[in-house]
């Protein structure tokens, strides 16, 4: 007998990139897109086309080059939005409409509008959805605190307007496991039609019980889990894709349910998503965390030694680990390198072979041994060397000692001109953002400073992290280096680079978190 399928509805590229801070690039975007589909994910929510002209190109080409994903983009409750969202998926294979309003009363308030006239809304945008486009999902935004009758009215509603696929939010993760499968198992029993739609669970991480909510629904009746890579998402995130992927596998016996995503390619996506979103994996995340697989302890090791299940639910390569650490070092060539990253789930085409080769070899003379670790750090850096870029790094001098202040001498291209200048500052990389912003002045502020040691010992390469915001834009920049003070110029030359693009390309309704909902209809 086959088992029951529960489609996968992957939204790291519409709810995860919404969280402040995680703003990906169209390339990242289209890159993020590419590894979903591959690795089976149904259904790809795309993004939020009616939101900037960024967001309708990522959705647009994303549609074009789909292949096996159906792809989805959101639309508020309005003639608008549904119509920008149809035009940016019309070139998709399979392409889905998802349009939401928020049912309930704290959201109803927000449009101002009585049961009535949202329940007419509803019914209006649902048929204009339907009309432009067969496949059509519909959210009732903040489901798990709407009155449990009006929920029922809207939902009955949008089925009868053509809606195949009814979401559930928890908008704010405020359900819990059993309130979660109830909710929809009172939903199919009372509403009718409901054997004709999909029922789709949409759980925010508020109070850790994102995954164990979506289990329960599922358990309940739902077929469809929305969820992002690493969890990510506004707040505490989303569902976390490969946990439920993992929960669904290996507790096949208590969800007897299957998915079409091939789970050994969830490594190399959570690491690319980290990268790019600027949002790095805490070091016990389960299953994509760095110790998620770690035995250190005496006891632990000793019965891993002897047999790997007594203390491991799930084989590394389960999840596309892969169990050896070859060491890389000065005299590996390309065809070694290409090979390793494949191991590591990496395909990168020629050219950004070459590049990553280059800097491989620079590492490599720097350092004696390049670990799995090092390898990731260099492929996931933006190397700055972008020719469209404004900013460059060229030199830096660091003076430091136990006597304040440190100083920093700098060489900045800027437009392909050099520019230097010394500044001082309180501590090495102090000195050098100080130095940059004398001879780049901005008003950007500095969000987030994070530093990662990517392996063991004093010559470890340090990754680091920054965001910068400026009049609402968020833009983050990554780099890896062995010197951290140099790490930390290139990351932060990297994410002003990355701001002023955004600058250059923002459209009027950049953000449509400012884009009211009164505007709706
Ligand atoms: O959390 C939420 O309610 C959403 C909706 C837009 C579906 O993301
Ligand atoms: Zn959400």
């Amino acid at each position: 007998m086959t088992q029951d399928s529960v489609v996968i509805f992957d939204t790291t590229l519409r709810d995860g990139e919404q969280s402040p801070g995680a703003t990906m690039t169209h390339a990242e975007k289209l890159e993020i897109a590419e590894m979903l589909d591959d690795m089976g994910v149904d259904i790809i929510e795309a993004g939020f086309p009616i939101a900037s002209e960024g967001d309708f190109n990522a959705v647009s080409e994303i549609s074009k080059r789909s292949r096996n994903s159906v792809i989805c983009g959101l639309a508020r409750a309005n003639l608008k939005d549904i119509d920008r969202c149809a035009e940016a998926i019309q070139h998709a294979s399979q392409p889905r409409i998802h349009t939401f309003i928020g049912t309930s009363p704290l959201h109803r308030a927000i449009p101002n509008l009585t049961k009535d006239e949202m329940a007419e809304r509803i019914h209006t945008t649902v048929t204009h959805a339907r009309n432009l486009c067969d496949n059509v999902q519909w959210s009732p935004m903040d489901a798990t605190r709407t009155e449990y009758d009006y929920l029922c009215r809207t939902i009955e509603i949008a089925i009868n307007a053509g809606a195949t696929t009814i979401n559930i939010p928890d908008t704010v993760g405020y359900t819990a496991p059993k309130e979660s499968a109830d909710l929809i198992a009172q939903l199919i029993l009372d509403i009718p039609r409901s054997n004709e739609v999909i029922f789709a669970t949409h759980c925010h991480n508020d109070l850790g019980m994102a995954t164990a909510n979506s289990l329960a629904a599922v358990s309940a009746g739902a077929r469809q889990i929305e969820c992002t890579i690493n969890g990510l998402g506004e707040r505490a995130g989303n569902t976390a894709l490969e946990e439920v992927v993992m929960a669904l596998k290996v507790r096949n016996d208590i969800f007897p349910y299957q998915t079409r995503v091939d789970s050994t390619k969830i490594m190399a996506i959570s690491r690319r998503v980290a990268t790019v979103s600027g949002f790095s994996v805490q070091f016990n995340k389960a299953i994509v965390g760095k110790n998620a697989f770690a035995h250190e302890s005496g006891i632990h090791q000793d019965g891993m030694l002897k047999n790997a299940k007594t203390f491991e639910i799930m084989r590394p390569e389960d999840v596309g680990l892969s169990e050896t650490n070859l060491v890389m070092g000065k005299h590996s060539g390309r065809a070694a390198l290409r090979s390793k990253l494949k191991d590591l789930g990496i395909v990168l085409a020629d050219n950004q072979l070459n590049d990553v080769f280059i800097r491989f070899k620079s590492l490599a003379d720097i350092k004696k041994e390049v670990f799995d670790d090092d390898l990731i750090a260099l492929v996931g850096e933006d190397a700055g060397d972008n020719q469209s870029y404004k900013l460059g790094l060229k030199s830096l001098h660091v003076v430091c000692g136990t006597e304040g202040p440190q100083q920093a001498n700098l060489e900045l291209k800027i437009d392909n001109e050099s520019h230097f200048v010394t500044a001082t500052g309180d501590g090495p990389v102090d000195a050098t953002f100080n130095a940059v912003k004398e001879l780049f002045p901005h008003t950007a502020k500095l969000q987030l400073y994070q530093v990662h040691a990517v392996t063991e010992g004093t010559d470890a390469q340090a990754t680091v992290t920054v965001r910068m915001e400026e009049d609402g834009k968020i833009a983050t920049g990554q780099s890896a280096d062995t010197d951290t003070v140099v790490a930390s110029a290139k990351a932060y030359i990297n994410a002003l680079n990355r701001l002023i693009i955004r600058r250059e390309k923002s459209a009027p309704n950049e953000d449509f978190k400012s884009v009211s909902y009164k505007d709706a209809g």
